[in-house]
């Protein structure tokens, strides 16, 4: 393979998931094209329908295979005739994260220009989440007994390790200190007295390293507050595992739309592929009407293509987005539009040759 040629995993998965993917495949090739790159997609099929057909998410031999590829391009897992729903959940994109160990979400959510928000005046805010992704909440370890009958006792533990808190948080602090400098940190320490104060702890503990970077705790409850009332206040904001997981739906909402933010599932220190994916899931509401926003999907390829070193691509992508949301002409209906999935793709490709 030539130096500029980049063998792309990529797994639609359900729902709407099938219906974005193509599309941000369409939006790739015609980069690649346009800039000289070669994009080998190798498209696999594990999602809820292999799972009915298989009686698994993916055999175990497609961890090793996945680990051979540059880069993982995710749709969305989940399907209503998979029930309940961790069995595909906690079957791949659980596991991908945890076994390749990207222990970084990130999460960037910035004001659209030219899109109402639900917020009064339309602040443009502009910030990225930093997501712990190995750990926490969904550590995995717990168990049910006497299951069904009036005395079941369900069990979850959290596990927080100095390594994977230390890890994550350090990222942010990185993050931060070539950004704004501003860090906003996420927990409950006020309610659960071992691990978030643990976090808390180890974030302080940082603080002398990064003389640039100035420190707010904050409490989840209030921060979720205080994202809706005055969002300019934050720029890099780092939570646990499931606090960033509902603090960055929160903050998606806050766009617009879950149609739109989109995610990096990383291993900074490398060994393994980062996934890229949008924020939202398979939407079986929506699934199959041919209406689904693709431009999370987008945004998602936008951070691939800035991950392999394709940063003019990355960067046109993202600011044809933009510049799509900002006509106001071509959008799905979560936007206030009427337009279909495929020609919301139409006007993004149309925008990238006139340059954006
Ligand atoms: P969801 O994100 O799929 O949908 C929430 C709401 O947002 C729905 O009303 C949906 O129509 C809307 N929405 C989401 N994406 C949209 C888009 N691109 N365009 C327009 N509207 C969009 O969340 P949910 O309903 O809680 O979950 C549905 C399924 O997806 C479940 O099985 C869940 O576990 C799974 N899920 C998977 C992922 C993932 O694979 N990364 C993420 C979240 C949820
Ligand atoms: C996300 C999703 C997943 C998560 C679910 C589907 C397991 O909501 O990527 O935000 O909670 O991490
Ligand atoms: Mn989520």
């Amino acid at each position: 393979m030539g130096a500029r040629s980049y063998q792309v995993a990529v797994i639609p998965g359900d729902g709407i998931g099938q219906e974005v993917i193509p599309q941000a495949l369409r939006v790739l090739e015609w980069l690649a094209a346009r800039d000289g790159f070669q994009l080998a997609c190798t498209a696999f099929p594990y999602s809820c329908r292999y799972y009915l057909e298989h009686g698994h998410m993916l055999p175990e031999q497609a961890f090793s295979e996945l680990r051979g590829y540059r880069a993982i391009l995710l749709g969305a897992i989940g399907d209503p005739r998979l029930l309940p729903d961790h069995l595909s959940l906690r079957g791949l994109l659980v596991p991908l994260r945890q076994r390749f160990d990207l222990y970084v979400n990130l999460r960037p959510v910035k004001a659209l220009r030219g899109l109402p928000g639900p917020l009064k005046g339309d602040p443009p805010f502009d910030m990225v989440f930093v997501r712990e992704n190995s750990e926490g909440e969904y550590a995995g370890m717990g168990g049910r007994i006497h299951q069904g009958g009036p005395h079941e006792v369900a069990v979850q533990t959290s596990l927080f390790s100095r390594h994977g808190v230390e890890r994550v948080l350090r990222y942010a602090f990185e993050l931060a200190s070539r950004r704004s400098g501003r860090l906003a940190s996420a927990t409950k320490s006020n309610a659960m007295q071992h691990a978030f104060v643990f976090w808390d702890e180890v974030a302080e503990e940082l603080c002398p390293a990064y003389p640039g970077v100035e420190l707010r705790r904050y409490h989840a409850d209030a921060l979720a507050a205080a994202l809706v009332q005055d969002p300019l206040r934050f720029d890099v904001v780092v939570a646990s595992n499931l606090l960033g997981d509902v603090l960055t739906d929160l903050a998606g909402a806050l766009m617009g739309s879950l149609g739109i933010p989109a995610s990096a599932n990383l291993n900074p220190q490398g060994g393994a592929p980062p996934l890229f994916e949008p924020v939202h899931g398979s939407a079986p509401d929506i699934a199959g009407l041919g209406v689904a926003n693709p431009l999370a999907a987008f945004w998602s390829a936008s951070l691939l293509l800035d991950h392999l070193g394709e940063s003019r691509a990355a960067a046109d992508l993202l600011a044809a987005v933009e510049a799509l949301v900002a006509s106001g002409r071509v959008l799905t209906p979560d936007l206030g539009g009427q337009a279909s999935t495929s020609q919301v793709t139409d006007a993004l490709l149309a925008q990238l040759e006139v340059g954006a």
